[in-house]
């Protein structure tokens, strides 16, 4: 498919020619540039429309190609259902599959109309989700594809929005815009294989966003041994690649106000170490560093949209590797808190590199909430599929405002229960803690572990492993990396931390 070469705002005007598109709510309503558009056709919309069984239903398209009586090339006319129902959410899927038509009928230039019926409230919210839907339908990971199929070999699209008021629509692409790049790097970071992207070569991503104004810090093996992080260092010893800590600051809001703290999971392979996993579908965990991906790619769109807000990023980068040096199970490690850790499976390596990025996080920024984004468990997808991520918290008004901000922001959320009574599922009477609870309620003990690492900060977990990557595609995501995470913790800050 070809891509998306760039996206531009105009003044809206009916076009002289060449590809259009314009909206029509059911019954046919349309806006009055597109009534305009449509005006000289011959034989007139209604008869296409309904010999085609077109009604304006919401993402159906009527596709007339050189229609008679206009000089278009070609008149998209796409449904947008019922106007006055219509939300953010839908905004952002029409711009998806609007962009997918346009990449079916191989469009290489086209204008979109975004005017409507008078009850479209088309601000420039509304457009600006528009375009981010496009942008976002238009990715794909195709860096290592060498040769292109005919269709992909087409030139990349050039799309132009005609809007009411282009410049009030720039002023929110500004912010869209700079999301839907950090949600594209999130998925780069996701699908990229792990012989490419390391632990060394994933903190430079990280130490990339310096060119937005990200202070960046990255911790080596030196400085991580001497902060006595021995529960990270014990899930990368099996490796021959070095793990990274990258720890990233945007200093957009007060001086001296406690920041906002994102932590992520960051292995950049889970074999499972000497717990190895099953081979059937092993190639996954490439991905199962997503959770650190959606922090540097939150932490993009927050820098990039210049947040009048604190927030520090940090990232635990490891690969779990089975080898003569690698950690074995019974094996005890004392955590950077000091937590004494009786490791039982060297597959649940995620909760160990996140039980020193979170001590190390609320022990030096002292944050007001901490969040930590993982790939943890396979008991998530078990629970909740690929549709929700898990959300757990000691905190119920965090929670509430996460359950919000997901809302918004189209990333769906399913909070899950935290307790004393699954906290005592991982005592054990070697060591303070362990670090599996076995096979019942898994995402829970999980997040019962990370708990003991955030010591009384209001946090939260989010519980990512199903949605990713592998979940089923959608208007505004073809590609098997989602970037979930990134629009979620953008709207969480711009909702409550920022100003
Ligand atoms: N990275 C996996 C979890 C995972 C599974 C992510 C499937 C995405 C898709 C994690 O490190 C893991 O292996 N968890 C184990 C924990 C168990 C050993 C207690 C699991 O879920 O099986
Ligand atoms: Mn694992
Ligand atoms: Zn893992």
């Amino acid at each position: 498919m070809s891509k998306l070469a760039k996206i531009s705002f105009l003044k809206a005007e009916p076009p002289k020619g060449g590809v259009v598109v314009i909206l029509a709510g059911e019954e046919l309503c349309l806006g009055p540039v597109a009534g305009d558009v449509v005006s000289g056709l011959e034989g007139g919309l209604k008869r296409a429309a309904s010999i085609a069984g077109f009604t304006g239903k919401k993402k159906s398209s009527l596709d007339l190609v050189a229609p008679a009586g206009s000089n278009l090339d070609r008149l998209i006319v796409f449904g947008i259902g019922k106007p006055e129902e219509l939300a953010a959410d839908d905004w952002r899927a029409f711009g998806g599959a609007v962009l997918a038509v346009l990449q079916k009928a191989g469009a290489e230039k086209a204008v979109v109309l975004l005017d409507g019926p008078e009850s479209v409230d088309l601000t420039g919210e509304a457009a600006a989700e528009f375009a981010m839907g496009a942008k976002l339908r238009a990715y794909a990971f195709d860096a290592y594809k060498s040769k292109k199929a005919d269709e992909e070999a087409k030139k990349d699209l050039d799309l132009t929005l005609a809007v009411a008021d282009p410049k009030g629509v720039k002023k929110a692409w500004g912010a869209a815009s700079a999301l839907a790049d950090g949600v594209i790097l999130a998925r780069d970071l996701v699908n990229e294989p792990a012989n490419v992207l390391g632990p060394v070569e994933f903190a430079a991503k990280a130490e990339a966003l310096s060119k937005l104004g990200v202070e960046v810090e990255i911790l080596g093996e030196k400085e991580m041994k001497k902060l006595k992080m021995a529960a990270l260092l014990g899930v990368a010893q099996g490796s021959v690649r070095p793990p990274r800590l990258a720890v990233m600051r945007w200093n957009g809001g007060k001086k001296g106000q406690a920041p906002v703290a994102l932590v992520g999971k960051g292995v950049v392979f889970d074999t499972g170490g000497i717990s190895i996993k099953p081979a059937a579908g092993m190639e996954e965990m490439k991905g199962d560093m997503g959770g650190a991906a959606a922090v540097v790619g939150a932490m993009h769109a927050i820098a990039a949209r210049k947040a009048k807000a604190n927030v520090v990023g940090v990232i635990g980068l490891v690969e779990n590797m089975p080898d003569g040096n690698a950690q074995r199970p019974g094996d005890i490690v004392t955590a950077m808190s000091g937590t004494t850790i009786e490791i039982l499976n060297t597959d649940a390596e995620g909760r160990l590199v996140l039980a020193d990025a979170l001590w190390y996080t609320q022990d030096r920024f002292k944050p007001a909430i901490m969040i930590d984004l993982a790939t943890l468990t396979g008991a998530v997808l078990v629970a909740l599929g690929n549709l929700n991520a898990g959300l757990f918290s000691n905190n119920d008004e965090l929670a509430d405002k996460l359950l919000a901000s997901s809302k918004t922001s189209g990333e769906p959320l399913w909070r899950l229960p935290l307790s004393k009574d699954y906290d005592k599922i991982i005592d054990t009477p070697n060591a303070d803690v362990k670090n599996t609870g076995g096979r019942w309620a898994g995402s829970i003990t999980a997040a019962q572990f990370l708990q003991r690492f955030a010591n009384d900060v209001p946090w939260a977990h989010l519980d990512i492993a199903g949605t990713a990557f592998g979940a089923p595609k959608d208007d505004i995501c073809q590609s098997w990396a989602s970037g979930y995470g990134v629009r979620l913790l953008n709207q969480l800050v711009a909702d409550h931390y920022e100003g």
